[in-house]
């Protein structure tokens, strides 16, 4: 059996979408369900819903084979013990750093974000000390209230930020969602799993 994990939230709709062009249908509709565990109607593959942040661990334990994932998630996990097959090209966006107009970056300012690793790291690159408070949704409400003086977060429309008058910075990464691999899990199922790549990869074509 191989077990896929894919992350909750704006990932999971286009992923299953993909899943669906592939002729792989789950037997519940994971967007409703409460099931932890969906069987799908290919006999070898069960599909599991997590929280974005969780599925790393769960890889690295080899209790889920494969899994969906953003590139920002996984910029946050140190670990890195894992393959990744494809660029499965949804969920696109942008990490970057914004704050309100006229701002400059200066030594020890307050940076919120969900993505403590990746901003310490930009800022580490650009020269400059910060301090990082993590915050865990509603981002940019941070320097609106004068929280913290920058924020490090994802950009997908930009409406969240042009609604709240914020200014984007400079852009960290480009983000999309992975398909990713246990490694040992991928050595012992590698024919099936391959043959689920190809289909993902080719699916479009
Ligand atoms: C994300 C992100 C921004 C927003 C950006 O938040 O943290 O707040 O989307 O999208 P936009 O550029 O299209 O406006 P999400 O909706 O995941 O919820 P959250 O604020 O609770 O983290």
């Amino acid at each position: 059996m191989i077990r896929l994990a894919i992350s909750k939230g704006r990932i999971l709709e286009q992923a299953i979408d993909i899943l669906s062009k592939i002729n792989v249908i789950c037997k519940y509709d994971p967007l409703n369900t409460r099931k932890l565990i969906i069987p799908t109607n290919k006999r070898e593959l069960e599909i599991v819903v997590i929280k974005a942040t969780d599925v790393p661990l769960y890889i690295d334990s080899g209790k889920v084979d494969l899994g969906i994932v953003g590139i920002d998630t996984l910029l946050e996990d140190s670990a890195s013990n894992y393959y990744r097959l494809a660029d499965l090209e949804i969920s696109k966006c942008r990490l970057v750093v914004a704050g309100n107009p006229g701002t400059k970056y200066f030594n020890n300012m307050k940076v919120a974000t969900k993505y403590p690793y990746a901003a310490k790291s930009y800022f580490e690159e650009v020269g400059l000390q910060c301090s990082i408070l993590k915050l865990y949704g509603s981002i940019e409400l941070a320097p609106v209230l004068g929280l913290s003086d920058f924020i490090v977060d994802i950009v997908e429309s930009g409406k969240t930020l042009k609604e709240n008058n914020l200014k984007e910075y400079d852009k960290i990464a480009d983000i999309s969602s992975l398909l990713i691999a246990n490694k040992v899990s991928y050595k012992f199922n590698r024919t099936k799993i391959e043959t689920l790549v190809s289909k993902v990869i080719n699916y479009g074509k």
